[in-house]
């Protein structure tokens, strides 16, 4: 099916058929977990998640997709209810370094909200969102930030469709926005800031199939680590032994800003 760039988010995409399949073959992996899902469209993953995991942050971009998004969550609440699972449809965008906490503002963030997202999110996922480069540097962007804002390790899983072109420039057919995806991932995992480091891993895509699609050579699962860096240890001077324990934790870094 044909669809115009700024409404890719109105149709399911293969890739979250793939990755709802994965999160209904390893549900030990989720129970119980706080989930972030970045350009969820029409929602399908994160209602899927939700019949397993406790907390889902369901985000994309744009009021009109966001509320179709809503509805969905809405209409498929009793899927969900046995787990308890609770969905949160929110505004998140790659392009914006801070979440929108007007609460005037559709889908914007509470403050409370945007503290549990930073404190519990350990499972991050992202269907089918690779198809333009300059949307995939925001989206590695955003991973970064989040990596190295949480004081946890936190699992990113990506499906990923890998599309062949063809292409006046080579002349030939070729997985541009693929190849863009490998060098971000490539570039991630080579990034040494003291803060934070990132693994990179493809997963296979063998595991049960529990929903009618085709399921193609070309979709792929990978699977991104972020482990925050220890802070290093410096003795504290003799004249202060002890104090640590009146020590407060570090604070975490939270960009939170509260215009959109
Ligand atoms: C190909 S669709 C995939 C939708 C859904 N995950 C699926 O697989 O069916 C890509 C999604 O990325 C979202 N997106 C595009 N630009 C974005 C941005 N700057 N920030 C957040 N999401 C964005 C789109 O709105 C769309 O929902």
């Amino acid at each position: 099916m044909a669809t115009t760039l700024e409404d890719v988010g109105k149709q399911v995409w293969r890739g979250a058929f793939l990755l709802a399949d994965f999160i209904l073959s390893s549900p030990d992996m989720f129970r119980g977990a706080t989930v972030l899902e970045l350009g969820a469209g029409t929602g399908l993953t994160s209602i899927i998640m939700a019949t397993i995991c406790k907390t889902t942050f369901c985000t994309d971009v744009g009021a009109d997709l966001l509320s179709m998004c809503k509805k969905n969550v809405t209409l498929n609440r009793h899927l969900m209810e046995a787990a308890g699972g609770d969905v949160r449809v929110r505004q998140l965008d790659w392009l914006q370094h801070d979440l929108c906490t007007d609460a005037d503002v559709e889908f914007s963030w509470t403050e409370e909200e945007v503290e549990d997202m930073y404190n519990t999110t350990e499972i991050i996922i992202a269907a089918d969102v690779i198809y333009d480069d300059e949307l995939t540097d925001g989206l590695f962007r955003t991973l970064y930030r989040l990596g190295s804002s949480f004081s946890h390790r936190c699992s990113v899983f990506i499906s990923i469709e890998k599309r062949m072109n063809f292409t006046l420039r080579h002349m030939d057919v070729s997985c541009d926005a693929y190849n863009h995806f490998s060098r971000c991932l490539s570039q991630l995992e080579a990034l040494q800031d003291g803060r934070c480091s990132f693994t990179v891993q493809q997963l296979p895509t063998h595991f049960s199939q529990f929903l009618l699609y085709d399921r193609t050579e070309q979709l792929e699962l990978w699977k991104v680590t972020s482990t925050p860096t220890p802070p290093e240890r410096t003795p504290p001077p003799e004249s202060a032994c002890g104090s640590s324990l009146n020590a407060e934790p570090p604070t975490p870094h939270v960009p939170i800003h509260r215009s959109c």
